[in-house]
This record gives structure tokens, sequence and C-alpha cells, in this order.
């Protein structure tokens, strides 16, 4: 008797949002290619391109083995004519041609450097980069009048561009508690973004206070960031104020993906014990983290910790379910049923997955 060894055929939802994708990533060869694209997508401002190849590197990341040949990926959503080529040619050759030319082009690597700037978007390391500016000393030398963000970009660029660790973040999570605290008790403090997920590092640390009485968040930040600053642990830092209610978005149609929270971008100091040698002992160093503070009303709560645990990409892929699949409004405040014609409550996560007809998906599973 012959036995035939038959490839796994696999298949998966065509929405991040009903898939479990867990930080084990069985195909890192093929979606850490389609990621370069999709970032050279995005930095060349074409977002439709880089979504689409978001979406295809997504959908390897929930599989539960790695891809061996192209028949096995038949069934699969998202996968358009580029990425195959791009993965076919990784299967056959070990490595994307595209994404190895990308990796190693002047205009990627300059855009890389200018946009590690905190500050610096697609659009002005564009300019630059047209301008001849290429690297950070040519932005020195250019004599370019930089904002104060940018200026604190440049100054701690280094630091910023290492990755936080678990263990800084935790440092962080304890000055931030103790910050929220001095100035208002009872307010409740979550870690959310890639650390919520299970992230072991970040690019940043992110934060959403709440108080459970509504309206006792009012006007906190402000004093928080006083209290930060009078313990000097502010590098930098810009609070924008909560323009929810003032806003024109009307029912369920903020008028763009950014919510309208109480929050402050910032760059925190933060010393930490370095071991220098066995004999020497401890040396005292800074390193500059960079966090981000959101304040929520509690009765926006659950939107805003959904809104900002991520990842990207299964925020957006809920937002596209909401409105494509259950005529829903979803955002970082609300959830507008379209149909029903009202806002649906929710005080937890769980429920606005089944608001929206979906399974719950837990943070850690929407590393997608
Ligand atoms: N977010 C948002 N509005 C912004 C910035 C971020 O709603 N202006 C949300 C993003 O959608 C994401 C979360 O906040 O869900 C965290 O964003 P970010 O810190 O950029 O990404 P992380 O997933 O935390 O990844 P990293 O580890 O690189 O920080
Ligand atoms: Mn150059
Ligand atoms: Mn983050
Ligand atoms: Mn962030």
């Amino acid at each position: 008797e012959k036995y035939f060894l038959l490839p796994v055929l696999f298949s998966a939802p065509s929405y991040a949002c009903k898939r479990r994708t867990t930080l084990k990533n069985h195909n890192t060869l093929l979606t850490e290619a389609l990621s370069i694209l999709a970032e050279s997508a995005e930095l060349n401002e074409d977002e439709g391109r880089g979504v689409a190849f978001r979406r295809a590197a997504a959908v390897l990341k929930c599989l539960p083995k790695a891809v061996s040949s192209m028949e096995q990926l038949r069934g699969l959503p998202c996968l358009g004519d580029h990425s195959m080529r791009v993965i076919k040619d990784i299967l056959e050759n070990g490595a994307s041609s595209e994404a190895e030319s990308t990796k190693q082009s002047e205009r990627f690597k300059a855009l890389k450097v200018l946009t590690g700037i905190f500050g610096v978007g697609a659009k002005t390391a564009d300019r630059w980069f047209r301008e001849g500016i290429h690297s950070l000393s040519q932005l020195q030398e250019s004599g370019h009048t930089l904002n104060q963000a940018q200026q604190a970009g440049l100054q701690f660029y280094d630091d910023i561009n290492l990755p936080v660790s678990k263990t800084e973040a935790d440092a962080i999570s304890e000055i931030v508690e103790k910050a929220v605290h001095a100035v208002l008790p009872g307010a409740e403090i979550t870690l959310t973004g890639g650390f919520r997920r299970g992230k072991l590092t970040g690019h940043d640390v992110d934060f959403l206070i709440t108080h459970p009485e509504e309206g006792k968040e009012e006007g906190l930040m402000p004093k928080v960031v006083s209290w930060l600053e009078s313990q000097g642990f502010l590098l930098y830092q810009k609070t924008t104020r909560n323009s929810y209610l003032e806003s024109k978005d009307g029912p369920g149609r903020p008028a763009s993906n950014m919510d309208r929270f109480e929050r402050c971008l910032s760059i925190f100091k933060l010393t930490k014990d370095r071991c220098v040698g066995q004999k020497q002992g401890t040396k005292q160093s800074a390193t500059a983290v960079r966090v981000d503070l959101v304040v929520s009303p509690v009765s926006q709560f659950a939107f805003a910790l959904l809104g900002w645990t991520g990842s990207k990409l299964f925020e957006r892929e809920l937002r596209r379910w909401a409105g494509h699949e259950k005529a829903m409004s979803l955002s970082s405040h609300a959830l507008y049923d379209n149909k029903q014609s009202r806002y649906l409550r929710a005080s937890s996560e769980e429920e606005i997955f089944a608001h929206l007809g979906l399974e719950y998906i837990p943070p850690t599973e929407r590393n997608a």
C-alpha cells in the first residue's frame, strides 16, 4: 500500500479581527519581507498598497505552521498577486529580491532615519529627502527650523530608537501610577498598546487613565504632567485637551481615526541601574523613553481600551467589520448602530465584541 503525504491546506477568515494571532509566528521570513514592502509603501504615502501588504503579512502570522509550498495558500484570503510573487520568491530562493533591494535603497534607508526622529512623519521626511537631506548630520547642517517635538526627537534620537523593554515599561508604570495617585486618588491606570498584547519590547509605553466616577477625570492630565515635571521625569511633553464634545463628528462618524481624548505624548527620563563590572559596582545612567498617556471618562473606557490596545491592523479590521458587515461605526469613544440610530453602551471589551457579533479575542491574540 502506498501513502501520499498531503500538504496542509491553510484557511483563515478574511477579517483579522476574527482570527487569533499570538506572538508565535511560524513564517517570519515571509512576514518580515511583506512588512518591509508595507513600510516602504507607507513611507511613500501609498496607504492602499501599505494596507494590502499588512493584510497579507497578517494572514501569514496566524498560520499554525511554516508555509512550504504555494499550493498550501490556495484557500487563504488577503494574498494578492504581488504578495504571492514575494512569497514565491522566498520559497524558491530563500529571500525576496524586491524586499532586499527596497531595504538597500538610498530612499528607504534615508526615510527610515528621518522618520526615526520623533515628530517627523512621511511627508516631512520626503520633502527633506528631495532637498538632498539623507542623514541626521545633513539635517542639522541644513539650517531647517525644527519644532519642539522634532528638536527633542533629535536630541534623544539614539535612546528613542532603542526598543523599550518590559522591565523599563514596568518602571515607567510605577512612576505614572505614583503621579496619577498623587493628584487624583482612586484613578485607575491601565497599560495598553503592545505591552498589553504581551509583547516583550515596544517603541513606546502606552497608558490609559480613568476614574470610576464619571467627570472626576476632567482636567487630570495637566496635573499629572505638572507632578511629573516637578519630579524631573519629563524630557518633553505635549498635552492635547479633550475635544470630543465640541467636535462635529456626528453620530458615530469620527472625522478621522484619530480620537479626541485628552492625551499627552511625552519623553520620560528613566534612571536605570547599569552594572558596569563585578568590582566597580553599579553606575546610574539615564535613558529616554517615549510614553503616551490618554485620559478617558469611565463611560467610554471600554472603547478607549479596545482602541488603544491594537494592533493597528486589528483596530482597522474591527472598524471595517463594524462598518461593512454590521452597519455600525466603531471609534475609541463609542459604537453607533446606524440601523437602530443609537449608541450601544459597553463597560467591557467583551461587550463590544458581542455587540459586533464577534467571538471575543483577548489582547494577546490581537497581534495581527
Ligand atoms: N493609537 C491611536 N491613535 C494614535 C496613536 C495610536 O488610536 N494617535 C492606537 C493604535 O491604533 C494602537 C495603540 O494606540 O492600537 C498603540 O499604538 P502604538 O504605540 O503606536 O503601537 P503599539 O501597538 O503599542 O506598538 P509598539 O510596541 O511599537 O509601541
Ligand atoms: Mn545619502
Ligand atoms: Mn506602543
Ligand atoms: Mn503609542
